[in-house]
């Protein structure tokens, strides 16, 4: 009897030892699947959302993504990215709020060996060079203004002709943005090298949002009305928030018209091409980034190389999506 209650013993305190046991060495994951620790700058945005969504569908049934809003606020990214790291995430993607945050990003992640692939917001040079497991997701912010311009230059030569000054209302992302630096500076320069001469009536930044890019807009229409022969918006929602304010004063009804012309081929955008009220956008691809970005930060996460994830590295570390210009041509062919 005593026998047997001492194998009872033991083979129930085996089972209590099991029980307690490590469920995984993959830290952070469940279930054996690597962990994916995601900052996203803010999730009311609309171009950062098809992006996140893209990198959730990506990963289901191969990685445990926790995507975190980080709110437009740097300090609580930081936070995120402790809390990551103290979880033992497996890699990091970080949608930055400043880019210029990234260099205290890349110092916590490399104290503790997890691997990091910004997007959409890219690090200057110098961070992305400090370490060797820092990569960078994303498409080349000049080449997305050249095609904006170069809708611009199309419309302007078949509609007014080279002689004329092209007056024009540039609507800014947000400060320090690359996308907003560069595609406002790179528009304009495929008007000026297509000959046509240029004047800029306003500029103003609107942070990326529909509500504010209306205000400007009410303000710029306030202030030079008739004048205004083009308005260039850094991305779609900012060039919606303009046709919607020009709507209010008459545009696009009875024969009046404003070029307008904005970047990321949104869904509202596309309709709104199709209404003849948006003359052109250029698709910023949320799916192939949003794709990419997880690739990446998948390989990483399971200890293998970046070439691994499937796409072309650039010197190294960046992995460039390419930029389409979108008219009324073929505009049909990214709605989904
Ligand atoms: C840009 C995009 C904007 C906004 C921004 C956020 O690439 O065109 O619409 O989403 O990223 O960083």
């Amino acid at each position: 009897m005593k026998k047997a209650m001492f194998i009872f013993l033991i083979v129930a305190l085996a089972f209590s030892f099991a029980a307690c046991a490590p469920k995984s060495s993959s830290a952070g994951g469940g279930g054996g699947q690597p962990s994916i620790g995601v900052t996203i700058y803010k999730f009311d945005d609309t171009f950062m959302s098809y992006v996140r969504n893209n990198i959730q569908s990506n990963a289901a049934g191969k990685a445990n993504v926790d995507v975190v809003d980080s709110q437009n606020s740097q300090p609580m990214q930081n936070d995120q990215v402790d809390a990551f790291i103290s979880r033992k995430v497996n890699s990091m993607a970080i949608n930055s709020v400043d880019r210029t945050a990234a260099a205290s990003i890349i110092e916590k992640a490399r104290g503790a060996n997890i691997p990091v692939v910004f997007f959409n917001r890219e690090p200057m040079p110098e961070d992305m060079a400090s370490w060797d497991k820092v990569y960078y997701v994303g498409a080349k912010a000049e080449e997305s203004g050249t095609m904006q311009g170069s809708i611009a230059v199309d419309w302007w030569l078949a509609n007014k002709g080279k002689d004329q000054v092209l007056r024009y209302i540039m609507l800014r992302g947000e400060p320090g943005h690359q996308d907003a630096e560069l595609r406002r500076e790179y528009a304009i320069k495929a008007v000026t090298d297509a000959g046509i001469k240029v004047e800029c009536l306003a500029e103003d930044y609107a942070n990326w949002d529909r509500p504010k890019a209306v205000e400007k807009m009410d303000a710029f229409w306030a202030q030079f009305g008739d004048r205004i022969d083009m308005v260039f918006a850094n991305n779609d929602d900012m060039a919606l928030g303009a046709i919607e304010s020009l709507k209010n004063v008459g545009f696009f009804q009875g024969g009046r018209y404003m070029p307008v012309l904005g970047v990321d081929a949104t869904a509202p955008a596309l309709a709104a091409l199709e209404e003849g009220t948006l003359l052109g956008t250029v698709l910023n691809d949320a799916d192939n980034q949003g794709k990419a970005t997880f690739d990446l930060a998948f390989a990483l996460a399971t200890g293998n190389s970046a070439s691994s994830a499937g796409w072309t590295i650039s010197d190294g570390k960046y992995i460039w999506v390419p930029y389409q210009k979108v008219t009324i041509d073929n505009y049909r062919q990214y709605m989904k």
